[in-house]
């Protein structure tokens, strides 16, 4: 058994030290490369106060770097026994390592861990939405002149179309990539300098690490900082489950229209699997296990609620838990609109769905408007079309004129893009980029 940071004269049994290390060796090593930049910052803020010398900051910050090439070469772990990544950072850097803690607790050492953790995997969120809203537009522009039945309580009821369906979804990502940057904003914040989540004696520069760090402010309050574990991450994966909503639906959708009773996507083969004893089954699986992903990351943001519940102010293990349903998280979703996105691009359109008959009666309301506009009172339009409806001699004109912003004959999809890009401009990813190069050069 490897000794603890904290450990003195009493020893640690270990059937508490493996309950307590729980599955941190498996989740601190999301945080690693995280942590070792977190330390880099800190300890450049060290130096400048006069706590660290500058040929132990030197030290300090070459092992540090040595520490992250191996992370990202593959070649780190939390060894056996050591409680976190926070305890094997500070083991591997060996006797200076020990002067590395000052003015800084574990607390705010893993809440640091986890802004940077987050802002870099919502990056990586948000290149892969704009990735799938850009193919569901490619999409909408492409088959925009494709009509389908529009439904109402799942009764056909109006004429849609692809550009319609397709450019639905786009926007919905819009809306959802307007809660990605309301989330990073929050979560581009510097917590570091809170401690244990009072601060401490030493006149800490918080502004240095900010800047070192490419945060665009800090979490000033020292006891608000440490409030912010588990408040943030629920923000995230809130604004993360309102993708996976946009995307749960989209998967239900076509799962139903490539049905046979459908027919109005055919999905690429091999998106589909067979059956062990249908010989002619094509399952949409890859959707159903999208819709399944996808509801399961909505489930996240109450996971969290429910581990942070009626919680007073200040760190409480608790927190640690959060980590294993927040963690996994970003590679998911990531995993999910990469196959989503290739499925969209792959999808085949049935463009003769209204040839049907059974569908002739989406055009009953174009009936009504074109008489309306010749001077019937809309109400009696309404009526006389009803009754032929009832008759059986309704005879549709199929073709419709749809011009209002919004509608099939006027997409707007350029206005959609438009607010993306406005969306998109509010990311500060270059300089967070930038402050990276600069800690780890
Ligand atoms: N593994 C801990 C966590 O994730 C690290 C902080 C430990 N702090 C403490 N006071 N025990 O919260």
């Amino acid at each position: 058994m490897a000794s603890k940071l904290w450990e003195k004269k009493t020893r640690v049994d270990s059937d508490i030290e493996r309950y307590t290390i729980g599955r941190d060796a498996e989740m601190d090593m999301f945080l690693a490369p995280y942590d070792v930049l977190g330390s880099m910052a800190h300890a450049t803020m060290l130096e400048s106060i006069g706590l660290l010398s500058k040929q132990d900051l030197d030290q300090i910050l070459a092992g540090l770097k040595a520490i992250y090439a191996n992370i990202e070469a593959g070649n780190f772990e939390i060894e056996d026994g050591v409680e976190d990544i926070h305890s094997q950072v500070e083991m591997l850097l060996g006797e200076v390592g020990k002067k590395l803690h000052s003015g800084r607790s574990r607390n705010d050492q893993v809440l640091v861990d986890l802004r940077l953790y987050t802002r870099a995997k919502l990056q990586e969120v948000v290149q892969e939405v704009k990735g799938l809203f850009d193919a569901l537009i490619a999409q909408s522009e492409r088959y925009k002149h494709v009509l389908l039945p529009g439904y109402t309580h799942l009764q056909i009821a109006m004429p849609s179309s692809f550009g319609l369906w397709f450019g639905a979804y786009a926007e919905s990502l819009l809306d959802d990539m307007q809660l990605l940057l309301s989330a990073y904003k929050i979560v581009n914040r510097n917590p570091l300098g809170s401690a244990a989540g009072y601060g401490n004696s030493f006149p800490l520069n918080r502004q240095l690490t900010t800047d070192l760090l490419g945060f665009d402010s800090m979490d000033y309050n020292v006891v608000y900082a440490q409030m912010g574990r588990g408040k943030t991450e629920r923000i995230v994966a809130s604004a993360l489950a309102s993708v996976a909503g946009t995307i749960s639906k989209l998967a239900f959708d076509s799962c139903m229209y490539t049905s046979q009773n459908f027919g109005f996507l055919k999905l690429a083969d091999q998106f589909t699997t067979g059956s062990s004893i249908m010989p002619h089954k094509k399952n949409p699986d890859v959707f159903e296990l999208t819709r399944a992903k996808c509801n399961k990351l909505q489930g996240v943001p109450q996971q969290i609620t429910m581990i942070i519940n009626n919680l007073p102010s200040g760190y409480f293990r608790d927190l640690q838990i959060i980590k294993e349903v927040y963690l996994p998280m970003f590679d998911e979703m990531i995993d999910i609109l990469v196959m989503t996105r290739s499925m969209i691009e792959q999808i085949q359109v049935n463009e003769n769905i209204l040839n049907d008959s059974k569908y002739d009666l989406i055009f009953s309301v174009e009936e009504v408007n074109k008489r309306t506009l010749a001077g019937t009172p809309f109400r009696d339009a309404y009526k006389q079309v009803g009754l032929e409806i009832e008759a059986g001699n309704f005879t549709p004109d199929k073709n419709i004129a749809h011009t209002h912003q919004g509608s099939i004959g006027n997409l707007c999809n350029e206005q959609i893009q438009g607010l993306m890009q406005e969306v998109l401009s509010g990311f500060s990813f270059q300089k967070v980029e930038q402050a990276q190069q600069n800690l780890l050069k």
